[in-house]
């Protein structure tokens, strides 16, 4: 079975709620593309404006973070619920800004995964490694570790439906693209992890994206890779370049 091409932009902490509409605007007409699930990640003051501006289109809406409890007193959070009747489908966990400057810890986004899934939300799970990582050849090991933990008590059916984002962190907003052949060869060693913790059929059926610096001009390579299927993209995501992304292959 094909794997759908699943292409998400990550608007980061971008855009008011009158921006974020106009943006929806300008783009809604760019990202037609039947071949490829679409899906804006916005902050969450966006959420309500974008999923209404979204009505009868083919995007869907995803969350940039989400907390692991149902309610309670945890100021500044927001909960599963929350980003269910707002009309959520997605949620980005584990991005590396949220690793570094939150203290995201592996076993939190365990937590949240769990709980995403719990509520019907589709977690995108973020892993990659830094510069010093890469040069020390320790790449796979420490991804491995992240989509290890990430995915504890996550059940293959549960797996199946996830989405992971590949993104090294030296090439997240930085202009520096991974080569095709270094993103697929890191995707396809996800992949490979996911058939250990379950099963072949599991790791066929997971996306797993890539994302670091995707822009119009190396969508289309990267895209083309057997294990790479679709992207996060952060700040091309931001401009009507994201709808040559989207459309790739048109
Ligand atoms: P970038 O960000 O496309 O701006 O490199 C990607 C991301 O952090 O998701």
């Amino acid at each position: 079975m094909a794997r759908k091409k699943i292409i998400a932009g990550n608007w980061k902490m971008n855009m008011t709620p009158s921006e974020a509409v106009a943006l929806v605007e300008t783009l809604k007409p760019l990202v037609q593309n039947d071949d490829v699930d679409v899906v804006f990640g916005v902050p969450a003051i966006d959420i309500v404006p974008v999923v209404e501006a979204c009505k009868g289109t083919n995007i869907a809406v995803a969350a940039e973070n989400m907390y692991f409890e149902e309610s309670g007193a945890y100021t500044g959070e927001i909960s599963p619920k929350m980003l269910v009747d707002a009309g959520v489908k997605y949620v980005i966990l584990g991005h590396s800004e949220r690793r570094d400057y939150f203290k995201e810890t592996d076993a939190d986004v365990n937590k949240k995964v769990l709980k995403a899934i719990e509520h019907g939300i589709t977690p995108i799970m973020c892993c990659g490694e830094s510069l010093e990582q890469r040069e020390q050849g320790i790449t796979m090991d420490f991804i491995r570790q992240q989509v290890k933990i990430g995915l504890q008590n996550v059940t293959a059916d549960q797996a199946k439906k996830m989405v992971i984002a590949y993104e090294p962190i030296w090439a997240i907003g930085t202009g520096k693209t991974a080569t095709s052949e270094q993103a697929e060869e890191v995707c396809r060693g996800i992949r490979q992890c996911i058939a250990e913790i379950y099963d072949d059929a599991t790791a066929a059926e997971i996306r797993i994206q890539y994302g670091g610096s995707v822009n119009a001009g190396n969508a289309a390579e990267l895209f083309a890779m057997e294990d790479i299927d679709g992207g996060l993209v952060g700040g091309a995501s931001l401009k009507p370049d994201f709808g040559k992304i989207v459309c790739y292959n048109k």
